[in-house]
């Protein structure tokens, strides 16, 4: 368990696949965290049910139920993505669609790392600012970053190799770090 005033970032990469650039760039965001954050590694959407409304109430599927648990202890969210046939990974959206209801992401401070190799992956992130705003959540601008993660960028346990990179990754960290606690002063002010 993280120290109680910690400062929980949940981090979420899009992809299944072994040797993602996604889930590398997630590891090494985990690893670049500043001082004071406990970083939170979520990586069992694969095995959510498919989002059915019907389905979404009491008793929840267990996954479900450690989803929204572990994103209710966020104080922000990172995500790293690809993109599949100009959108989001469907199993990605998938896990969206299920904190929706729960509330999960509203007014949550959220940045993301587009690792696309190529300077692509445009059409995924703009569907994912659009499923962010509709799920209330804030988008951090400058914990947003798009880095060019082809596989010779990648380490061999998964993590990124180019320096200048990993200085980008750790700078969108710390604003999103920056972001999540001037929200917790505002929260405080007004209550
Ligand atoms: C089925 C499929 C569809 C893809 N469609 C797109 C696409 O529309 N646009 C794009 O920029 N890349 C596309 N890609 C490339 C992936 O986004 C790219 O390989 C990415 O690095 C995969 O992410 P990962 O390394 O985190 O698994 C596609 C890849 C696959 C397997």
């Amino acid at each position: 368990m993280p120290p109680q005033d910690a400062l929980v970032i949940v981090l979420i990469s899009g992809s299944l696949r072994a040797r993602s650039a996604s889930s590398a760039a997630i590891a090494t965001a985990a690893e670049l965290a500043p001082a004071g954050v406990a970083p939170a590694i979520y990586a069992g959407f694969g095995e959510l049910p498919h989002f059915n409304p019907d389905h979404d109430r009491d008793p929840l599927p267990e996954q479900v139920v450690r989803l929204r648990d572990l994103l209710g202890r966020a104080r922000a969210i990172m995500l790293s993505t690809p993109e599949y046939a100009g959108s989001l990974p469907g199993s990605f959206k998938n896990m969206i669609d299920w904190t929706v209801s729960a509330g999960s992401l509203y007014q949550r401070p959220v940045g993301w790392i587009n690792p696309s190799a190529h300077g692509g992956a445009q059409d995924a992130h703009a569907d994912l600012r659009t499923v962010l705003e509709r799920a209330g959540a804030t988008i951090v601008e400058e914990a947003c970053v798009a880095v060019p993660l082809p596989p010779a960028a990648l380490t061999t346990d998964g993590r990124v190799a180019p320096p200048e990179i990993r200085t980008v990754i750790a700078g969108a960290m710390t604003a999103l770090a920056r972001a999540a606690a001037a929200r917790d002063e505002t929260t405080n002010a007004s209550s």
